[in-house]
């Protein structure tokens, strides 16, 4: 039997974080922790004032890249639109559905009546399966005449992975369609600009009413919604250095606010792990380097053990040489003595040009011709898009060739 200091110590809750619920990933701060979004913040709060008041939510498209606050603004905005609407004496209600999880309409249909099930603490069992799309939508009517919800605001996020656009006809149209006395206002989020133009075929352009564009982040403001987080971290346990650093480094990745926080909070585990005082710089870039190991191994470990031979040899030219350009005749002399070494047939050259092309459309690597004089007419030279460690590192990981 062990002794009772030993039992303690199994929940010891380190001495790095105070509340690292903070900077965790999923985490809805509260809406005095969204940094720089003020317009934004307002826009969206202007398309529910209404409902604040039982009255109908208009329908907002939010677009921009990822980690630019879109999902984060979309569910502070609404929860507060919600709490507002309990004081004015409404029945405001939202449904939060992530269409990259819930794809076809049928799922989606379901995670919304999930969704409002769970918000009215209704306690309806939702059948799992063997119910069509139509029916979870009925199960969604019935709950908002049951009780008596004025207006409902559903944020489908991501709304490109959706397989048709069913689900956001049916919701627009339901009033007027006699399924629902409810108001019902949607927040459509895409990380595709491009989406646009399918909506605009598809749904009426009423829609289009409100369209909100969310810019990349710079620097400043990456420092700003870290430094405004800062107490996940016990105090003086940061060291100064860690908060523009991390920002610098998320900006130059596009001004992703996700990646930015998850460094954060990945330094910090690292600094726990390794039983240090203090997060430093240091573990700032291991963090970074980690993250990015990780994702250029899910990246290449469905591959083909010829594509990672491929890839190993532009790695290693692209760690020997001066040049950071190869043509696809030096890839493939270095690619065939791998994969002889490895005790596999090299495939032909016609054939790794090709699955070099591909790689290039994983943004892997970069291919593009470059016009040698006349004599030689023109060739394809591959470049390396990431550092050649972080290839081999993931490469070293993968378990298989
Ligand atoms: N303006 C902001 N202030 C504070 N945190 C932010 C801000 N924008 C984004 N974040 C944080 O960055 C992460 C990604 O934001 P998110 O809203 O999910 O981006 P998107 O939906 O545009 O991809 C989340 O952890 C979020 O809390
Ligand atoms: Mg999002």
């Amino acid at each position: 039997m062990a002794e009772d200091g030993e039992l303690t110590d199994i929940f010891d809750t380190g001495d790095i974080f105070a509340n690292r619920e903070l900077v965790r990933v999923g985490h809805v701060p509260e809406l005095d922790r969204v940094v720089g979004r003020d317009e934004e913040i307002r826009s969206v709060g202007s398309a529910l004032a209404a409902a604040t008041e039982g009255g109908p939510p208009e329908t907002t498209i939010i677009y921009g890249k990822t980690g630019t606050g879109k999902s984060l603004v979309s569910r502070c905005v609404t929860r507060q639109a919600s709490r507002r609407a309990a004081t004015n004496g409404a029945a405001l209600k939202y449904a939060y559905v992530d269409c990259s999880d819930y794809q076809t309409e049928t799922q989606a249909s379901r995670e919304l009546a999930r969704e409002l099930n769970e918000h009215l603490e209704a306690g309806e069992s939702i059948p799992q399966t063997g119910l069509s799309a139509v029916d979870y939508r009925d199960i969604t009517w019935d709950l908002l005449s049951d009780y008596d919800v004025d207006s409902l605001v559903v944020i489908l996020d991501e709304i490109d992975k959706l397989e048709n656009e069913d689900l956001l006809r049916s919701l627009s149209r339901a009033r007027e369609s006699g399924k629902s006395n409810t108001f019902i206002g949607v927040i459509c989020i895409s990380n595709k600009i491009e989406y646009r133009e399918r909506l605009n075929e598809r749904v009426d352009s009423s829609l289009q009413d409100n369209e909100l564009v969310f810019d990349p982040y710079g620097a400043k403001q990456l420092r700003a919604i870290l430094e405004n987080r800062k107490d996940a971290f016990k105090p003086g346990v940061l060291s100064d250095e860690v908060i523009p650093k991390t920002a610098a480094l998320a900006a130059r990745e596009h001004g992703d606010a996700r990646k930015a926080v998850e460094t954060f909070y990945e330094a910090g585990r690292l600094a726990e792990k390794n039983g240090d005082g203090q997060v430093t710089e240091a573990h700032v870039d291991e963090a970074i380097t980690q993250a990015e190991v990780n994702r250029f191994h899910r990246l290449v470990s469905g591959q083909t053990p010829h594509v990672k031979y491929i890839l190993r040899a532009l790695a290693a030219l692209t760690a020997s040489e001066e040049k950071k350009q190869f043509r696809t005749a030096e890839i493939y002399d270095l690619y065939t003595t791998i994969a002889t070494q490895e005790g596999s047939d090299p495939l032909s050259h016609d054939r790794v040009r090709r699955l070099l092309k591909e790689q290039a459309f994983l943004g892997i690597t970069e291919s593009e011709h470059t016009g040698g004089g006349d004599r030689e007419g023109s060739y394809l030279v591959h470049r390396l898009m990431r550092d050649p460690d972080i290839v081999f590192n993931a490469l070293n990981a993968d378990h298989g060739p």
